[in-house]
Parts: structure tokens; C-alpha cells; sequence
């Protein structure tokens, strides 16, 4: 605590400090006039800067702002300097409409492309989302704004997104819901952390010490303070007690009294109070460091970075024969009330009140001879003349652009999905004009996967659009003519269908609670695991351009837990165009204690290249990309042994592999007790030695294979599993002390020979 902090503390009344770590409106925290102390403003986000003009009113109009595009299209460059500068933007945004800290970004991991918020979030590996926000973190923060890293932790869904207790175990939370937090957290440092509204194996986010206190104070070294949901707090002691520091929004005068009274009746002690206090005043004076609410907005400038961040995001699924890029000759057939009243962000907290608007038809009509038809008018329900309408015009033109948005009262925050689909009448439009126009493309403008089963075979090229901001238009149009050549790739799994998901079974869930039952297998790892076919692979993006991999090597074939191991990878342009490619480095662990899957993503670069250019991309590898988090010991550890390093183009396209060997594993103490079994004692590295005489009386060494042969087993596999106290005592009376006595024994000459 510095002396400034601790000066104002012991200045501050109890009533005052009550009332600090509460909203003083639904956006600002309270002034303290008479010690000079200012209210900080906060704002959504995360892709523009939602800032009230009434900061006093919940749900009210908002200052114009530049719509940058949505987490998911930001993810989808893979791109950090790129997510860095617009963070930088988002920061000079928030200075002229005086915001202090933007609220994002929101990383929770995309456990089920059903998941209404998807569009707000990163991706289905918390790698990338972990590395991409705290790209996005520093960029904000560079400037002096700060910003809430959300929804801490588990918020995977939007159904009782208030109240489900989230049933995870202790490994999946670690290495899939919370491995993103940490690298944001250590990463990034943000000022503040939001916690989720939901519950996490019983407790409250809000009320959650083991995640609030244990795990990102304590484990992750935050420094910063934690701001509750909008409404995410129940007992407001209990969240002062477990780490939350700042409940909004405010005013909340029963909170404040009950914070008021816990103090003066002893059942709250003050010190956690002053705890949080300082956690705010930290926040709150480096906030006003930075002067905010003058300048103007460059709409211009940011207009052209939100178009170029855009262009970069747009996956290009498909492109059979080359359709794309558009050659500038063909007349057009335009489909798709999107053309015109574009779908460019989502519902909910993060609408931004854009400064303007591009539409694909208004830019379109410098570039093309078009005609027109508004084709799916988002209804729901098949409207045949607007088919009609749409086939005629298609047959008349050399291609036909369809623009398909998924409507917002489909996909937004506050509800999930229900199922993958377009509209039927999208569906059936789309059908229709690709059977009557072979070169047909399909913009989409959605926030996460859709089944595609229904046309995707008759219609060849596909453009991936996301919700792109309100510059996304040009953006289409720029990577529709070559302008751009297209470097998005998912950060999501497409699946062929929605029963192949990994939450299928578990989502979103029942009476009141959702089992998280399928673990750690979440998106591609899952659908690898169970060796499923799907419709684009996480990591999937097609280019103008060919790109060539070759000479993947490593600094050493064999390391130890303390080496970090270096990878590179040569990569060619072999194509007629300059354009960007991702590579990506998988790991496979060849064989391991607990289960892992197939492929964990451990680094990625984006990699610019002139035609016939090379360049050798570079990554380091440290112990923990070798790492799982096993419960058992509580704690990341890697196993000695081979892993094998994938690089490739997505993780389904691995080009080259080379295998390494870590020599020693994680030192660890010995687990072995009064209960473990024979299998334990013969896997421990000490115990093995102890209790392989032992094995061998009980007949399950090489030479008394007669006394398997007598049951009809395999006498090592059948006492695997018997806890050798048990064994011990089917030789009780061969024996001059008890088992318990001699396992205990045993257990003393591991504890000495572990120590040495
Ligand atoms: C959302 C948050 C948002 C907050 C303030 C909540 O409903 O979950 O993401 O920052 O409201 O608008």
C-alpha cells in the first residue's frame, strides 16, 4: 500500500469506504469531494465504447462510437499487433468520451456453438483467447484506460445465466475454462476483473474465494480489483469476504447499510473492508492520470482500422475453382436484405451506437453492373415470391452474391440457441438460387457456427463474415475482388451437425445445474478425440494465395523440464499473390498418465508473404506447453517421455511433425499410502523396486505363470488393482508384523529414497 493510499484510507469514514466499494450509479464510482477524490467512469465494450450519456440511468442512450468488429471476427485474424492497435483506438475513444475503464474484453471459452453470446467471445481454445485479450488488454491499458477481463469464470451460457451452478472438475477448469484467464491476467494485468453472474460447483462467481482470492491472487499474482457483473451480487459480506471489490451497479442502500453494519457489529472485520478499498484507490488514482473527456473522435481513421481489422477477419471457407476473387466484369445478382440493412454487431451490452454504417449494396454499385432483390427480408417462415424474385435475378447475372445474416432475435446475449440453423427460408433460398446459378457465393454475417449441411455442397465459394462492425461492408467487398486477400481463420469448430457436439448431452443443462461432463475434450478436441468428421476444422481459412511448408526444426530432439525448446518452420508463398498466413504449432502427447487430447494448440504466428517470399517462423516452447493440470498433485506437471510437435494450417491440416523427448518430467513427491495398489507401487518410481519381491511371491512374476494358470488370468493384470495392504494379508500368517506395519515400513524407505 502506498502512502498516498493508506493517507486516504485512514481519512475516508467507514460509511465512506462502505460506499466505494459500491456503484455510486450504474456506471461510476463515488466521489469523495473533501479529499479531492474523483468518481471513475466505466463503459461497455467491448468492440466500441458504449458510454451513457446519462451515466446516472441503467439503460439509456449512448454517445456515437466507432463499432469495431465483434470478438469473434477480432479473434479470427490471429493477429496480436492488429488487436493491440485496436486497443489502442478503443483507449483514444474512451479518453474523449471520458471512460476510465472499458468494460472487456470477454473471453469465456465457446464450450457450445450454441452459446448466444458466442459473437461477444474468442474462441474454443483458451490459448488463443488468452493471448489475442491480453493483446487487446495492453493496447487499452498502453494508453492509460483500463479495462474488465469477463466473465470470470465458467459463463459458458446464457440460459439462467444468473443462477446455474456450473458443475466442472477441477482439471477442465484449469486447463480449458481458466487457462485463457491466467494468460490474460499474467499477460495483460487489467485493471479490473468482471465476475460471472453464474454459480461454479456451488458457490456464487461472485461470492467464489477459491477463484476470486485463491487462484487470482494467490496463484496468478492480480494486482488489480474485481467488479461484479451487473447484478451479479447476492450477499454483498460474502462477496467483500471472498475478493469481490466493487458491486455494480450502484446505488445499492441495503448493500451499503449491511457492509455498514457487518463493521460496526464485528461480523465483518474492517481490514477486508480497507483491503478492498485500497484495491479501488489503486484503480481509481491511475485512472485519473490520465485526463479524459476532451478531443474529438478520427471517425475517419477509425472507420478505415475497423474496415482493415474487417478484411482481415473474413474466413474464406470455401472456393471451389478459384470463384473468388471476382474478376470486376460480371454483372451481379444481389440477395439478401443484410446487402442492405446490414447485421454488423450483436444484441445486448455490447450495442454500440455506431458513428455510421457502410452496405454492401451502396459500395457494390460503384463496382458492378447489380441488380437487386431483397431475397430472405430475415423472414422466419419460407416466403416463395421473394424466392421467385431472388432465382430470376440470379439466372439473369453472371454470379450471385447472397447476403445471409442470422437474424439478432435468433443469436444474442441474454438467450442461447436452439439449434445450428439458418432460417428455412434461408435455407431454402439459398437452395434455390445456387441450383439456377452455378457461380453462387454466400456471405455470412453470424456470431458463431452453423450447420451448413443443407447447401453447402451446391454452392462453391463461402465467405465467413462475422458481425464485421460497422465498416465490415467494405471489407466484404475488398476480399470479394482480391482487394484483399483473405487471412481469417476459425477459432471455432464448424460441426456437420449439433448432436456431434462435445456438450451436447450437457448443455444447458437441467434443473438448475449444467455438468460440464465431457471435461477437457471442448471443441476440436473433442472432435478429435472421438475421431469425428466436421464441416471446417478450428484454424480453418482458405487464401487467394498457396502457402508451402517445410524444415520444421527443433533447438533439441532431447530436453529437460527446465529447457525451453525452440521450433521453426520454414514458410513459401508459392502463389500469384501476396497474402498472410497462420501457422499453427499443436502438440500431441504420445503417451501420458491422464488422458489428453489428440492435438492442444501451443503457439501460433501470422506470418505476411510477397509471391515466391519464405520466411522461417520461430516459437518457443516452455514446460508448460508440455503440461497437464493433474488433481491429483494440484498442480501443472509434464511427464517425461515423446511428444510429438504439429505445425500446420489448421488442426486438421498438420504439414510436418517432428518428435522430442523430455528427458525428466516434473519432479514429484511420491502419492503412495496405506490404500494405493499394487499398480501405484509398481508406476512409482521408488516403490516399484520395494514391491516387485512381493508381487513375485503372490504368483504374478514370469515364473509362477501356473498360478495364473490355475484361475484362468493374467496374475499381474489381476492384482493390479489390489491395494497391497489387502495383498499383504492373503500372506497374513508368512508375516511377523501386520501389513499396515510393513506397508508402513515400505512407505518410510520410498519417503528416503525420494529425499535423495
Ligand atoms: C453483461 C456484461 C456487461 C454488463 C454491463 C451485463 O449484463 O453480462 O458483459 O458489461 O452487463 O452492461
Amino acid at each position: 500500500m502506498t502512502d498516498k493510499i493508506q493517507a486516504l484510507i485512514n481519512q475516508l469514514t467507514l460509511e465512506e469506504k462502505a460506499a466505494l466499494s459500491i456503484g455510486a450509479t450504474p456506471w461510476q464510482t463515488l466521489p469523495v469531494e473533501r479529499l479531492g477524490l474523483a468518481p471513475i467512469i466505466v463503459s461497455d465494450g467491448p468492440h466500441g465504447v458504449r458510454r451513457a450519456v446519462d451515466p446516472t440511468a441503467l439503460i439509456t442512450e449512448s454517445f456515437p462510437a466507432t463499432c469495431f468488429p465483434v470478438a469473434v471476427a477480432l479473434a479470427s485474424t490471429w493477429n496480436k499487433e492488429l488487436i493491440y492497435e485496436l486497443g489502442q483506438a478503443l483507449a483514444d475513444e474512451c479518453i474523449v468520451l471520458d471512460v476510465d475503464v472499458l468494460l472487456g474484453p470477454g473471453i469465456n471459452i465457446k464450450r457450445s456453438p450454441l452459446c448466444g453470446r458466442n459473437f461477444e467471445y474468442f474462441s474454443e481454445d483458451p490459448l488463443l483467447a488468452g493471448e489475442l485479450s491480453a493483446s487487446l488488454i495492453q493496447g487499452v491499458q498502453s494508453k492509460g484506460v483500463g479495462t474488465s477481463l469477463k466473465h470470470y469464470a465458467v459463463n459458458n451460457q446464457e440460459t439462467l445465466r444468473f443462477t446455474i451452478n456450473a458443475v466442472v472438475d477441477e482439471r477442465t477448469l484449469r486447463e480449458i475454462y481458466l487457462a485463457g484467464f491466467e494468460i490474460a491476467v499474467k499477460q495483460g494485468k487489467p485493471w479490473t476483473v468482471m465476475c460471472a453472474y453464474n454459480r461454479v460447483n456451488g458457490d456464487f462467481c461472485s461470492e467464489h474465494s477459491y477463484l476470486l482470492t485463491t487462484i487470482l491472487r494467490d496463484q496468478w499474482g492480480y494486482e488489480g480489483f474485481v467488479v461484479s457483473d451487473w447484478g451479479a451480487v447476492r450477499n454483498r459480506i460474502a462477496a467483500l469476504r471472498a475478493g469481490l471489490d466493487l458491486q455494480m451497479p450502484g446505488p445499492v442502500p441495503h448493500s451499503l447499510q449491511a457492509v455498514i453494519n457487518a463493521v460496526k457489529d464485528g461480523t465483518l472485520d474492517e481490514s477486508i473492508l480497507n483491503r478492498t478499498v485500497d484495491r479501488l484507490l489503486k484503480v481509481i488514482l491511475r485512472a485519473k492520470e490520465t485526463p479524459k473527456g476532451h478531443g474529438t473522435i478520427d471517425i475517419d481513421a477509425h472507420h478505415g482500422l475497423a474496415q482493415r481489422i474487417a478484411s482481415e477477419s473474413i474466413v474464406l471457407l470455401k472456393n471451389d475453382n478459384n470463384l473468388l476473387p471476382l474478376t470486376g466484369n460480371e454483372t451481379l445478382a444481389v440477395i439478401g436484405q443484410a446487402a442492405t440493412e446490414p447485421v454488423y454487431q450483436g444484441g445486448g451490452s455490447s450495442h454500440i451506437k455506431a458513428t455510421r454504417v457502410d452496405k454492401p449494396l451502396d459500395l457494390l454499385q460503384n463496382r458492378a453492373e447489380l441488380r437487386y432483390v431483397v431475397g430472405d427480408g430475415y423472414a422466419f417462415e419460407v416466403n416463395q415470391n421473394h424466392i421467385d424474385e431472388a432465382v430470376t435475378v440470379a439466372q439473369s447475372a453472371d454470379a450471385a452474391l447472397l447476403f445471409i445474416a442470422l437474424p439478432a432475435r435468433i443469436e444474442s446475449e441474454g438467450y442461447d440457441r436452439r439449434d445450428l440453423n439458418l432460417t428455412p427460408h434461408q435455407t431454402a433460398l439459398i437452395q434455390a438460387v445456387a441450383a439456377v446459378q452455378p457461380r453462387t457465393v454466400v456471405i455470412l454475417n453470424n456470431g458463431s457456427a452453423i450447420d451448413m449441411r443443407p447447401w453447402i455442397d451446391t454452392v462453391p465459394a463461402v465467405l465467413e463474415a462475422w458481425l464485421p462492425g460497422q465498416a465490415g461492408a467494405g471489407a466484404v467487398i475488398d476480399v470479394l475482388y482480391g482487394t484483399v486477400n483473405p487471412s481469417g481463420k476459425l477459432t471455432e469448430t464448424f460441426p456437420l451437425r449439433l448432436s456431434d457436439t462435445p456438450a451436447y448431452l450437457n448443455f444447458p443443462g437441467e434443473n438448475g445445474e449444467v455438468r460440464y461432463g465431457e471435461g477437457i475434450f471442448v471443441g476440436y478436441r473433442g472432435y478429435e478425440a472421438r475421431n469425428l468428421d466436421v464441416l471446417f476444422p478450428f484454424g480453418h481459412g482458405l487464401s487467394y494465395t498457396q502457402f508451402d511448408y517445410s524444415s520444421l526444426r527443433v533447438s533439441n530432439r532431447f530436453f529437460t523440464i527446465d529447457e525451453t525448446l525452440e521450433v521453426t518452420v520454414e514458410i513459401t508463398n508459392s502463389g500469384q499473390c501476396a497474402g498472410q498466413e497462420t501457422v499453427q504449432l499443436y502438440i500431441h502427447d504420445a503417451a501420458s498418465r491422464l488422458q489428453r487430447p489428440p492435438k492442444e494448440l501451443k503457439a501460433f504466428a501470422k506470418v505476411a508473404l510477397e509471391p515466391g517470399q519464405s520466411k522461417r517462423v520461430a516459437f518457443t516452447l516452455d514446460s508448460r506447453a508440455f503440461s497437464y493440470y493433474d488433481p491429483a498433485y494440484g498442480r501443472w506437471l509434464a511427464e517425461a517421455g515423446d511428444f510429438e510437435i504439429l505445425a500446420g494450417s489448421s488442426s486438421a491440416a498438420i504439414h510436418l511433425r517432428e518428435t522430442v523427448t523430455l528427458t525428466s518430467g516434473t519432479p514429484l513427491p511420491s502419492r503412495l499410502n496405506l490404500e494405493s495398489t499394487i499398480g501405484d507401487w509398481l508406476d512409482d518410481a521408488h516403490g516399484a523396486a520395494l514391491v516387485q519381491p512381493l508381487v513375485q511371491l503372490m504368483g504374478g512374476g514370469n515364473e509362477s505363470a501356473s498360478a495364473g494358470d490355475a484361475l484362468g488370468v493374467d496374475m499381474l493384470t489381476f492384482f493390479r488393482d489390489l491395494p497391497l495392504t489387502v495383498m499383504l494379508n492373503f500372506q497374513a500368517d508368512a508375516l511377523n508384523v501386520t501389513p499396515e506395519q510393513m506397508v508402513a515400513s515400505m512407505l518410510e524407505q520410498v519417503r528416503i529414497a525420494a529425499a535423495h
